[in-house]
């Protein structure tokens, strides 16, 4: 038997060496601190768990969901859009519920990606915009996110030629693994220039409620965004449901009616009892959110100022629950990380996971409790560099 073309162009687990070193680890019982997974260690706010329990006994939610999400769950998606965006959305139209945000966005680029056909991806990233644009044989056109210009893509240096091979371009702000944000005026330059090229701009908002300062902004905020975007965002994060597979997209109704027929033949939507709790929990953000996003502040705000007198560099997060931080010097990403793991039982992921440009950076996930963060710095300050 033998493997697609396709599925064979998927690159190698990248990470294969170090998992084992982390096994080994605790095999030789190393009390192993793992900073790499980005999944909060927080629970699911009680309340919402409460209104997942009475829904699952109701007999009407056993039966095959509506696949594109029952209406009461577009419609809690739309109002949560409307006031905390200010935009206004058709929820029958405009708004596709998803099994979580990463299954959106691998079925996408079926819809309108044809082999040959360019995917601008962005490098380092999460990796699902182009493996899922490699699943349909389009090529990825790699735009770097770089220190120097705030992570986010040097728009005005991709060449023409690409431009106009471009279906898709995908963003991710605030971003993952960078941490860094984007302007209104960033996404306004974005549209430009769509707009000029005809392309389709996908824009990955998963991180949107993670916030310690300003809130930032949706891509459909800017004029015109709504005839070229699709937005796709998640409750994993915003709420610590990363377990129970909930999200949904907004944006464009010719864009979201494509996904959803890619989806109709894919799948059967999202079981009703959890659009419930999700919907729940968008009409309740504003109660549900603070806490979660005060304990991230606090972990980032202690953890920077400790990484910081140990001498890393790192840009400060305004949003997400990473740290992006740049390995020291004489040792790439993979070097380093597993130099702490040796060494430290740190786990931490390397850089060059996220894409080439990548290399050079190590993300830390603040996704333990302070009393771990406490002794990993402890361990880390040993670290003989
Ligand atoms: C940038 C980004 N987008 C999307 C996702 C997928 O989230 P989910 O499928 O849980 O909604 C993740 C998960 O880690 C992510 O980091």
């Amino acid at each position: 038997m033998e493997l697609s073309e396709r599925l064979k162009k998927i690159p190698p687990y990248l990470f294969v060496e170090l998992d084992k070193l982390k096994q080994e680890k605790i095999q030789e019982g190393v009390e192993v601190i793992d900073l790499g997974i980005g999944d909060p260690d927080l629970p699911t706010p009680l309340e919402i768990v409460e209104v997942a329990k009475k829904a699952l006994e109701k007999p009407s939610h056993h039966r095959y969901p509506s696949n594109a999400g029952s209406l009461f769950y577009r419609k809690a998606c739309a109002n949560y859009i409307k006031k905390r965006f200010g935009i206004t959305l058709d929820p029958e139209t405009e708004v596709l519920a998803l099994i979580g945000s990463k299954e959106g966005i691998a079925h996408f680029p079926i819809a309108f990606v044809n082999p040959e056909d360019i995917v601008l991806c962005p490098d380092p990233a999460y990796p699902v915009y182009h493996l899922g644009t490699l699943l349909t044989d389009g090529i990825p056109y790699y735009l770097p996110l770089t220190w120097e210009r705030e992570f986010l893509p040097d728009l005005g240096s991709i060449p023409s030629n690409i431009l106009q091979k471009t279906k898709i371009l995908w963003l991710n702000y605030p971003n993952n693994p960078t941490t860094s944000s984007a302007s209104k005026e960033f996404f306004k330059e974005v549209i430009k220039l769509a707009k000029k090229y005809n392309f389709i701009v996908a824009h990955d908002a998963a991180y949107v409620e993670i916030y310690f300062e300003t809130p930032p902004p949706s891509i459909l905020e800017i004029d015109e965004a709504k005839e070229r975007a699709i937005e796709f965002h998640s409750l994993s994060k915003t709420f610590c449901m990363t377990g129970w597979r909930i999200g949904f997209a907004i944006g464009n109704s010719f864009l979201i009616s494509a996904l959803a027929k890619v989806k109709n033949n894919v799948d059967s939507g999202v079981f009703t009892a959890l659009q419930e709790a999700g919907a729940f929990a968008l009409e309740n953000l504003e109660s549900l959110t603070p806490s979660i996003r005060m304990t991230f502040k606090k972990r980032r705000d202690f953890l920077t100022e400790e990484l910081k007198k140990l001498g890393f560099k790192f840009k400060i997060p305004s949003a997400t629950f990473y740290l992006w931080v740049k390995t020291p010097e004489n040792y790439s990403s993979q070097e380093f990380c597993k130099k702490l793991l040796n060494e430290t039982g740190i786990v931490v992921t390397p850089g060059v996971g996220f894409g080439k440009y990548g290399e050079g950076y190590f993300r830390i996930a603040l996704t333990v409790e302070e009393e771990k963060l406490k002794k990993a710095l402890q361990r880390i300050s040993t670290l003989k560099l």
